[in-house]
């Protein structure tokens, strides 16, 4: 057993464990990867003030996210695919964080379905869903999370039109993978990954396969995506999306006050300050600073989130100070769980939550929901980005 110390390592066994084709659809960023990139290198421009001689004993990570107790400030992002990463993935991510005590959030783009999450896992989840231009498949899909139980929905608002990353392109991405010379060659190298996934029924995408009209091959799937997505989506349709749904809603991927503003009005529970990870507007700033100005606009009318960049409890702890109720960790359980399945994903968020503690420590701070911006020292640098009038 290697001994994993940082995320780091997961992400180097995963490289080596699964296909090239599914590796990059993770570890790839819109057009350039700018966004990409500067999601995580603009944490540097945080630094942590030491404090010293504070008790320290009785430290807590725990708090809430939309009312829900959580083991500390950090859930599983939505990934579509998911199962292509591990066998049975979104099953095996939702068992880790059930044992980790934090919120799993299952994408509509998954493998494994509403159904099959819910029947292996006992507590609820949060269900992801893009808009669609099909009421009655909308309807019908909040009809099955509601019977599964999921808490909350998180709507996505940043994919009405996909940006594009070259290497999926190029390496013919589908689920079930194409078999093409290329990727045939690629996968007689991963040959645990292929074997697990000989043993499992779930390789296509399960909430929408035999669900949606004209979808009962997955062949037919990235045709269906190209149309499916509803590029009029607006306000007045998230507020209806609300009324269907009717229990809790976060809003995914704000990234300026206005729309934040707009989030408010709509009634919804939080946001997330989000990019998708750099998947989507390259050139648009990085999540983490995109947050303060979002929390001053509307931290104290809604409970603001973030994700996007989150590699260690380190970025967490800074997301926290500037005023994020929550995290959401996307690529850094994904490592997890190519390299190891459940038990990576266990490891990504102990790792985590062992950095979050002792940095918080370190700080003078013993409980997460006292930290504050008074625990950071910030690059003038960081506030480079400005809208000029
Ligand atoms: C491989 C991959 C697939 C994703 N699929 C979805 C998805 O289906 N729905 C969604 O709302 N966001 C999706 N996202 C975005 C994540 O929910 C999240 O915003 C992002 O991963 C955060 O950035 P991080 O990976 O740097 O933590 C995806 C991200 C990745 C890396």
């Amino acid at each position: 057993m290697p001994h994993i110390t940082e995320i780091e390592d997961l992400k180097r066994i995963y490289r080596r464990r699964v296909p090239r084709m599914f590796y990059d659809y993770c570890e790839s960023g819109a057009w350039s990867e700018q966004t990409f990139r500067d999601n995580s290198t603009d944490f540097d421009l945080l630094r942590l003030r030491q404090r010293v001689a504070v008790d320290m004993a009785g430290r807590s990570t725990a708090t809430q996210m939309i009312g829900e107790d959580v083991a500390m400030p950090v859930a599983l992002a939505p990934v579509g695919l998911t199962g292509m990463q591990h066998a049975d993935g979104e099953i095996l991510a939702a068992k880790a964080a059930e044992k980790a005590g934090v919120p799993f959030t299952l994408s509509t783009l998954s493998i494994c379905s509403i159904e099959d999450v819910a029947a292996n896992t006992t507590k609820p989840f949060w269900f992801q869903v893009y808009t669609l231009k099909d009421t009655d498949f909308m309807e019908r899909l909040f009809e099955r999370a509601r019977t599964a139980g999921c808490s909350a929905i998180v709507i996505t608002l940043d994919l009405q039109v996909q940006g594009q990353r070259h290497k999926d392109i190029k390496n013919g991405l589908s689920a079930p993978p194409k078999l093409t010379p290329k990727s045939i060659a690629n996968m007689m190298t991963k040959v645990p990954w292929g074997l697990e996934m000989l043993g499992t029924k779930r390789r296509s995408f399960g909430n929408v396969v035999g669900h949606a009209k004209g979808v009962s091959d997955p062949s037919s799937l990235s045709s269906w995506t190209a149309e499916a997505f509803d590029p009029s989506l607006d306000w007045a349709r998230i507020a209806e999306f609300k009324r269907m749904w009717g229990g809790k809603v976060i809003l995914k991927g704000i990234l300026d006050a206005e729309d934040a503003r707009r989030a408010v009005d709509v009634g919804a529970d939080a946001i997330v300050v989000s990019n998708h990870g750099g998947r989507q507007l390259d050139g648009a700033i990085s999540s983490i600073r995109a947050l303060p100005e979002i929390v001053e606009a509307v931290g104290d009318q809604i409970e603001v989130h973030m994700d996007s960049g989150i590699r260690s409890g380190q970025d967490v702890l800074k997301a926290v100070a500037l005023g994020a109720k929550g995290t959401f960790i996307g690529r850094s359980f994904i490592y997890g769980l190519g390299a190891m399945g459940q038990k990576g994903v266990e490891t990504a968020l102990e790792v985590i939550r062992k950095e979050l503690d002792t940095t918080m420590a370190l700080c003078g701070r013993k409980n997460i929901q006292d930290v504050d911006r008074d625990i950071l020292l910030i690059d003038d640098d960081f506030y480079r980005w400005r809208r000029k009038g």
